[in-house]
């Protein structure tokens, strides 16, 4: 007798790749209300470390984050450029202002996102309301960036090994996408000395349902032999800065958030951006920006004598 089981993916898992930050998950946590992130984050809507210099106010530090990667992927002498996981559309504005480029692309799982992405009009920008797993290019893309995204790609659940085959996955499709002379910059949360064990209970189930963070030696691991890490930087205190800037912000409009998400939420948040920050200043999670490059098959398999 043979007995059919129909495997009912959890309610946060993608329904299609099995992996973590499925559109639910991301919706629980983008489509709070675009009011509410409006009175904390700077007026790019950039939800992300920031790159500090002396003198910078947080609209200054995000625009100099996201001119950080365009450089790293080499938007300027780019024609096509992927964002995957493109937010409100900071980065990707900025790339359709770059002088050579004729197509951007971005993605996101948030329905309110790709909506106001929409609605600016960028030229020769695509959104498309579509995980990574299901993006099928066009032509080859000779930039892509993606900031804060990755944290999502795993979930708690998965083995060390599941992540990785995950944070691969990832790595072969940019391969694959990428021009030869093509670049991928990355920015993502890490583990820093903070072990998995330790992670928080309250930031996996009440604020990043179905996610889980990579250590540095993981994305290295899962790159190996795909992608050639060119440069790594660790900039966990811009992060603690971003957070406290926006921590600093929301209490300032914080009548104003409660009027439009209600005071739990509000706690929540607080809670949430405080624990960060602390977490960055303490070093227990570490913020990376990692540029990499394609390994070509021709150099890959040669020998050299
Ligand atoms: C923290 S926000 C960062 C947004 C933007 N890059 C920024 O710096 O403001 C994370 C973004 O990743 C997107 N995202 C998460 N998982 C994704 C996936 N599997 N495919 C495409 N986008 C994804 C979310 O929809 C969201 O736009």
């Amino acid at each position: 007798m043979s007995v059919s089981v129909e495997v009912q993916p959890r309610p946060h898992e993608d329904a299609e790749s099995g992996y973590g930050g499925s559109a639910h998950a991301i919706q629980y946590h983008y489509d709070v209300s675009r009011e509410f992130y409006r009175l904390w984050l700077d007026e790019t809507m950039t939800y992300s470390c920031a790159l500090w210099e002396d003198g910078d106010d947080l609209a200054r530090a995000q625009h100099r984050k996201i001119d950080y990667h365009l450089a790293q992927a080499r938007a300027a002498h780019a024609r096509t450029v992927l964002d995957v996981g493109c937010g409100w559309g900071a980065l990707l504005r900025a790339a359709a202002n770059c002088a050579m480029v004729e197509r951007v692309v971005g993605l996101t799982l948030s329905p309110d996102q790709a909506a106001f992405v929409r609605s600016l009009g960028l030229r020769n920008t695509d959104v498309r309301l579509e995980s990574w797993t299901a993006h099928e290019p066009i032509a080859p893309y000779d930039a892509i960036v993606s900031v804060g995204a990755f944290e999502h790609f795993a979930k708690p659940e998965d083995s060390v090994a599941d992540k990785i085959a995950v944070y691969r996955d990832f790595f072969r499709r940019c391969h694959a996408w990428l021009s030869v002379d093509g670049r991928l910059s990355l920015q993502t949360i890490a583990f820093g000395s903070m072990k998995r064990e330790e992670a928080s209970a309250f930031i996996n189930n009440e604020i990043f349902p179905a996610s889980d963070l990579p250590r540095l030696g993981e994305i290295a691991e899962a790159a190996d032999g795909i992608l050639e890490i060119v440069q790594v930087r660790n900039d966990r205190l811009h992060y603690a800065k971003t957070f406290e800037v926006w921590a600093q912000n929301l209490r300032a409009h914080r009548d104003a958030a409660i009027d439009r998400v209600g005071e739990d939420v509000v706690k929540r948040y607080e809670r949430y951006l405080k624990q960060s920050s602390m977490g960055f200043y303490m070093g227990k999670l570490a913020l990376y920006r990692v540029t990499l490059r394609p390994i070509s098959a021709r150099w890959a398999t040669m020998a050299v004598a």
